[in-house]
């Protein structure tokens, strides 16, 4: 792997082995402490964020290697001179040998590859991809389910703008017998791009419009929040648009039916069910940090043989 743009990338025979080393990592990572001595990794951030940019800043100094790193890099960067985002990637690769990269246009990470010598890692493009995300979520559900073939998943919220749901749903949907059951208002419905996706890969696709008909059976809910910020001409109000879960309706689910979150929750996820074993998104939010380290690790040193 080069760059890591989009979760169109990836065959499921790449998944199965970046998961190999990510549990090999999160068993023993002080074993990988070293990998990367003498590295330096620029994380460059246009947008807020919490755990993809402390979990890839912990990935970098957990390997070995050092981090330069600007925050809010919209007001902090030349960006907030007028500088192009391509001119700030030539400058930032003379000086690490990777770039871990969130920006709020759609084809920033495939603009920053364009012209990169060193290789660039999306942490999340406007409101279409957000593959490192998307990973460690389908690394969770096989971790709490046990596989990966044959999930029922409900996906709630922003289906339009929930980059993680994209990238998450391009590769669950890689593994066979997958049954996608969608939650959102009108408005927010996934872009018409999954229709055939999910045509090629046999995905059996259900939209619905109440949280009563979802199937109670459900492998994994994933529930998002409204991404108020990238809402457009849609006319809507994100207080009014999301599908909130609390702990009574969680109960109406089976008992193994997992609650999955990529964070921040707003108000669509009650924290009375907090201490519920089905509500996973702590952990999940956990596993980004092994799944980083190994994107990393593969990055420099290519798939293991
Ligand atoms: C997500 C994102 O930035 O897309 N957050 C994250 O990285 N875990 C989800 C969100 O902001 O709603």
């Amino acid at each position: 792997m080069k760059h890591l743009i989009s979760c169109d990338q990836f065959k499921k025979d790449d998944l199965l082995s970046l998961f190999e080393l990510t549990d090999k990592i999160k068993k023993n990572p002080l074993a990988y402490s070293e990998a990367l001595k003498n590295k330096v990794i620029a994380t460059l951030f246009y947008e807020p964020s919490t755990r993809t940019r402390l979990s890839f800043s912990a990935a970098i100094v957990r390997l070995g290697a050092s981090l330069i790193s600007t925050e809010n890099a919209n007001e902090n960067s030349s960006a907030n001179k007028g500088e192009t985002l391509e001119d700030t990637i030539r400058i930032v690769q003379g000086y690490a040998d990777a770039i871990v990269l969130r920006h709020p246009d759609d084809d920033a990470a495939m603009r920053a590859a364009q012209v990169a010598t060193v290789p660039i890692l999306n942490a999340g493009s406007g409101g279409k991809e957000h593959p490192s995300q998307g990973l460690l979520d389908v690394y969770t559900m096989n971790e709490y389910k046990k596989r990966m073939n044959n999930l029922k998943i409900a996906v709630i919220g922003d289906l339009k703008y929930g980059r993680t749901i994209h990238s998450m749903l391009k590769l669950l949907t890689l593994f066979d017998g997958i049954e996608v059951h969608a939650l959102s208002v009108k408005e927010l419905e996934l872009p018409d791009e999954f229709n055939q996706i999910f045509k090629d890969r046999n995905v059996k696709y259900m939209k619905h419009t109440s949280m009563d008909t979802l199937p109670k059976n459900s492998d994994i809910i994933y529930q998002t929040r409204i991404q108020k910020e990238r809402l457009k001409n849609e006319g809507i109000n994100a207080a009014t648009a999301s599908f909130i879960i609390n702990k009574k309706l969680l109960d109406t689910f089976s008992a193994d039916t997992y609650l999955m979150h990529p964070l921040p929750r707003i108000e669509e996820v009650t924290t009375d069910l907090d201490n519920d074993p089905r509500a996973v998104f702590f952990p999940q939010a956990h596993n980004g940090m092994y799944i980083r380290m190994a994107l990393l690790h593969q990055c420099f040193y290519g798939k293991e043989k």
